[in-house]
């Protein structure tokens, strides 16, 4: 996973000017602080460092890598996939890439096309990022919707194996008719970039807070029953759920309709805010990282979002923390494969731009 070293509290978005204080955000979200992103800071460096890390921890060539998925609604540019350029830093040479855009559900759909992928047997590793620059998407006067983001990115490899661990099952959702609730308007084929949409602030996130609300304290409930019962499980075979970090309200209603104890869902929304498509990989690193998550256990990861969207995933685990500790020679050799990579890049670069002179040059040639 990868946070942004510049941490923003919320006594300081108070202190900028922005009508709110401490005691309101915490109180109505859970939220302390968020991660915001600098200047030199964006999705795609984000997700290429969490995917770093990902190579590391399974001890992975990059490539090996079939296919490469990044969740995002915040990608670099509308045009390309912010993934190419994921696949390109790595030296992924193999992989198709594509960005996913399923609001904050996005990092789960993208969990759940990648089991399909190896599944199918098409693929055998695959790389699923999410990752996000809300800040960048944010409309700073908004008090009701700028303090609840904040960027991140976080990153997990699915590899085919034999046995009975793994993704046992997905389920995923939609309701469009809930489009407007969670939108940027502009900067799409509906409403171009104009003078007029950039005064407006038409480009930034716009929320109707309470109607999300409300469907988000039903369908997190809903989402991990019914992925629960598709995987032949009963709930108190979970052991752990990993849920989008939206709002600690949120999240405690839905360890009340689900009858289970708030302890058995991930939190670390205090930290990070709500970073949508990046929320669920963060925690699940953090968990692995506290040691929460280990061999045999049950555990549930469930989003929802901008769509609206919903999603979630059912998994046995099977990797033991000792598996993580890799050989220093094979981060040196992974540190050296991206070296390559971004000599590749710009060697192609330089390539492509001396052929396109020197096709001019003769086509020019040709014409006289
Ligand atoms: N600081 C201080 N006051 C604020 C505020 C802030 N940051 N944001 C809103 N307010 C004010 C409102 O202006 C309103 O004031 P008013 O009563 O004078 O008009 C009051 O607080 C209540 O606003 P309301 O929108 O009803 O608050 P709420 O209890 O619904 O909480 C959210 C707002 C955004 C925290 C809550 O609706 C929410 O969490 N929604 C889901 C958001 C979400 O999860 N989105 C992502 C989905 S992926």
């Amino acid at each position: 996973m990868y946070a942004p070293k510049q941490v923003v509290s919320n006594d300081e978005l108070a202190q900028r000017g922005l009508d709110t204080s401490d005691e309101w955000i915490r109180s109505r979200t859970g939220i302390a602080r968020r991660h915001l992103a600098g200047d030199h800071e964006n999705t795609a460096q984000m997700a290429i460092a969490a995917a770093h890390d990902a190579l590391q921890v399974a001890d992975a060539d990059p490539r090996e890598i079939d296919l490469i998925i990044l969740a995002t609604v915040t990608s670099n540019h509308m045009m390309p996939s912010t993934a190419c350029m994921v696949q390109d830093a790595l030296g992924a040479i193999r992989a198709g890439a594509f960005d996913l855009n399923a609001g904050c559900s996005g990092f789960v759909y993208a969990l759940s096309l990648a089991q399909q992928a190896i599944a199918s047997g098409e693929h055998s590793l695959v790389l699923v990022i999410g990752a996000e620059t809300l800040s960048r998407a944010l409309n700073w006067e908004d008090r009701g919707t700028c303090v609840l983001f904040g960027d991140g990115a976080g990153a997990v490899l699915l590899r085919a194996t034999e046995g009975p661990a793994g993704i046992q099952a997905s389920v995923i959702g939609s309701d469009g008719s809930g489009s407007n609730l969670l939108i940027i308007p502009a900067g799409g084929s509906a409403m171009p970039a104009t003078h007029d949409t950039v005064d407006q602030k038409l480009h930034c996130i716009q929320m109707n807070g309470q109607e999300v609300f409300r469907f988000a304290t039903t369908i997190l409930a809903q989402a991990t029953e019914q992925v629960v019962t598709k995987a032949g499980w009963q709930m108190q075979d979970v052991t752990l759920i990993v849920p989008h970090q939206a709002n600690l309200r949120i999240i405690a209603s839905a360890s009340k309709r689900l009858k289970l104890p708030v302890e058995r869902f991930v939190i670390n929304l205090e930290d990070y805010g709500n970073t949508s498509a990046a929320s669920i990989p963060i925690a699940l690193c953090e968990a692995i990282g506290a040691g929460r998550i280990g061999p045999g256990q049950n555990i549930v990861l469930v989003g929802f979002g901008a769509g609206l969207t919903w999603g979630a995933t059912a998994i046995k685990w099977s990797v033991a923390p000792g598996e993580a500790a890799v050989p220093g020679y094979r981060n040196a050799w992974r540190w050296l494969l991206y070296r390559w990579a971004k000599l590749r890049s710009f060697t192609r670069q330089k390539l492509r731009r001396t052929l396109m002179l020197f096709i001019r040059k003769a086509d020019h040639i040709g014409r006289q």
